[in-house]
């Protein structure tokens, strides 16, 4: 296996580095804008987003940063590098045959995926989370620890699901749109913002 070099050298970042590594990895190396940043857990940081070029020719890459606007910059960043952006999906994931997992996606330990759930391209799908039958969860969304979206959920662009939060069935998530931690989504969400409590109201 080539090289993989990660984007963002955070706690996430360092998960991401320990997916990699079970997915076959063995050289592993990060890119970080922040220089006071020298290493993520056992890896060494050795640049920043202006080195992606220098090595789109010899290592795959991975970003594994946080907010998804970032996250799409940088996924840009690598395509016009013409560098490759992988997946990432933790072996103790459960996954459905028919699930379809776009590209730059991290699927973590414990997430379940179920069948004819369609995951968009650099979405995180976080520890323990689920995804049930028949949902689409678009570009750039953020499925956090332990969050559940029940059978065919839809989620736009660029949503932030928190952590532990339910989003009940049938129902659509409009995109830009952050769910409070522990938030339970009981109507669909036609307005972006950011919603909190049970059922959830919003409150940006
Ligand atoms: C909803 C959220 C985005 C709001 O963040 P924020 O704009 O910085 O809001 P604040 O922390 O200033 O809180 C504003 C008020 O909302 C309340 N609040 C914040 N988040 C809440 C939540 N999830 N549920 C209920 N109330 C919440 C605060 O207690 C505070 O109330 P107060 O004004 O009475 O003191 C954030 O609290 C949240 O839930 N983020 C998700 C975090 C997460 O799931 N991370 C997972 C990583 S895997």
């Amino acid at each position: 296996m080539r090289p993989l070099i990660i984007i963002g050298a955070s706690g996430h970042g360092e998960v991401c580095a320990d997916i990699a590594k079970l997915n076959g990895y063995e050289k592993i190396r990060f890119l970080d804008d922040d220089k006071t940043i020298r290493c993520c857990g056992e890896y060494g940081v050795v640049g920043g987003t202006a080195d992606i070029a220098a090595y789109a020719d010899s290592s795959d890459f991975f970003v594994a940063v946080g907010n998804s606007r970032i996250r799409l910059c940088m996924t840009e960043k690598i395509r016009e590098c013409c560098g490759t952006n992988i997946t990432l999906i933790h072996p103790a994931a459960v996954i459905a045959e028919n699930a379809d997992i776009g590209k730059g996606t991290v699927i973590m330990a414990g997430a379940v995926i179920n069948p004819g759930a369609k995951i968009g391209k650099s979405c995180i799908v976080n520890t323990c989370s689920s995804v049930d039958h028949d949902c689409l969860v678009n570009d750039y969304c953020h499925i956090s620890v332990g969050a559940h979206l029940v059978g065919h959920v839809e989620t736009g662009v660029h949503v932030w699901i928190g952590a532990g939060a339910v989003v009940s069935n049938n129902l659509k998530v409009t995109g830009n749109t952050v769910i409070g931690a522990g938030a339970v989504i009981v109507k669909d969400i036609t307005t972006a913002g950011t919603y909190i409590g049970v059922p959830a109201r919003k409150v940006k």
